[in-house]
């Protein structure tokens, strides 16, 4: 890649959207940033800003089709060009049985975490197959382990894997992984200890307590570096695999330029 890469980065708002911002800022990566709260999501803008990257905020629910258009617009009017598209944007409710499914709050967490994926997409690929880009889907090992009362979340993340097989055997011109970033420091892990209790089954909810007393979530910095080295370099075979953060692979691509 021998242009300044142009990100399109989803959920950026905080947590692991907005480390992986400022990282990709950090590098001088031209940015187009998404969340629905505007005002952090400028803040967030503000700082990668601060170290001279160019940065444009497009506020919306990226579960509908005019953000995804807005998003590719925004790119290629300030930059002309989109190399990478990480969908990072993601939401965990509603946690519940699928005995007791509630037909809106499935349908909320599909929109956000798979039907948002797919409309980004289709926005971006036209312009992802001119420059040979890269597609990242943020996923999630419970896309493959089965943890009760998760269903619409596991369900959602395990549609995004298949849609990254999808993608890399109808693209072959795009590179599109999937990514597993491990237990990561951020307020969808303070929303598990919050609202799994009494929910989830107790084993479970105690896994996820103790990750947090033992000290045992990453820091979203240190998950970020390895999804932006996926997004700006990761290798055209790779396409439609499942990537976890402790895959070997990934630390050859971290201080890849
Ligand atoms: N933390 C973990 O341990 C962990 C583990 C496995 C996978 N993941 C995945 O990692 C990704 C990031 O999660 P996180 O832990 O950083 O979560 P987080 O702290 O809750 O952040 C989620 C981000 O997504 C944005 N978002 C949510 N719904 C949106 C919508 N409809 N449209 C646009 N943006 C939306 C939020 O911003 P607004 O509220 O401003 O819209 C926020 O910026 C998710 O896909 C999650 O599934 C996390």
């Amino acid at each position: 890649m021998t242009e300044t890469p142009v990100l399109i980065l989803t959920g950026a708002s905080r947590g692991l959207g907005a480390a992986t911002a400022f990282e990709a800022a950090q590098r001088g990566v031209r940015l187009v940033l998404n969340a629905r709260d505007g005002t952090r999501l400028a803040q967030v803008a503000a700082r990668c800003r601060g170290v001279g990257t160019a940065v444009h905020i497009v506020v919306g629910d990226i579960g509908r089709a005019a953000t995804a258009a807005r998003l590719v617009e925004t790119a290629l009017h300030h930059f002309g060009a989109i190399h990478s598209v990480i969908h990072n944007a993601g939401v965990l409710p509603p946690i519940a049985p699928v005995a007791q499914a509630d037909a809106e709050a499935w349908e909320a967490n599909w929109r956000t975490n798979l039907l948002g994926p797919v409309l980004l997409n289709a926005a971006a690929l036209p312009h992802l197959r001119r420059t040979q880009g890269r597609i990242v889907h943020v996923s999630t090992g419970a896309a493959v382990r089965p943890v009760p009362t998760w269903g619409a979340y596991s369900t959602s993340k395990a549609g995004l894997n298949h849609l990254t097989r999808i993608l890399a055997v109808e693209e072959p011109q795009v590179t599109t992984v999937a990514f597993r970033p491990g237990i990561v420091d951020t307020d969808m892990q303070a929303l598990i200890r919050e609202q799994g209790a009494g929910v989830m089954p107790p084993d479970e909810y105690a896994r996820f307590v103790r990750y947090y007393e033992e000290g045992r979530l990453r820091p979203p910095e240190e998950i970020a570096r390895l999804l932006l080295a996926l997004a700006l370099h990761a290798r055209a075979e790779w396409s439609g695999e499942f990537i976890a953060f402790d895959d070997p692979r990934l630390q050859e691509l971290v201080d890849l330029r």
